[in-house]
């Protein structure tokens, strides 16, 4: 099980090793997209962006890059990733709804 710290929400989930974060946020009725992005998102298909989350620590428990987050993600931080392509294998604390408007 890895611990997932969301720290803009002030809540902690726990999900099973190799858990994809967007889904595991959406199942824990976490804010993952914000506006219109809640219905104008790709649902998962590393295609939009709008599911950027920021990885405070932890990001060595990520599972590498997608290409997909190459192609979208305007930046090489490894701590900006796109939670619908990234799958946790440990703890990691997390802000979600980083995206302005
Ligand atoms: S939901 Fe579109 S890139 Fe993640």
């Amino acid at each position: 099980m890895a611990k997932v710290t969301i720290q803009n929400e002030g809540h902690c989930i726990e999900v099973p090793n190799n858990s994809n974060l967007k889904e595991a946020l959406i199942a824990a009725k976490m804010p993952l997209y914000n506006g219109p992005r809640k219905l104008l998102n790709c649902r998962g298909h590393g295609r939009c962006g709008s599911c950027e989350i920021l990885v405070i620590s932890g990001a060595e428990h990520l599972t590498p890059r997608t290409a997909a987050e190459h192609r979208i993600l305007k930046t090489y931080d490894p701590h900006r990733r796109l939670a619908c392509q990234a799958a946790v294998n440990g703890d990691a604390e997390i802000e979600v709804n980083t995206l302005a408007l």
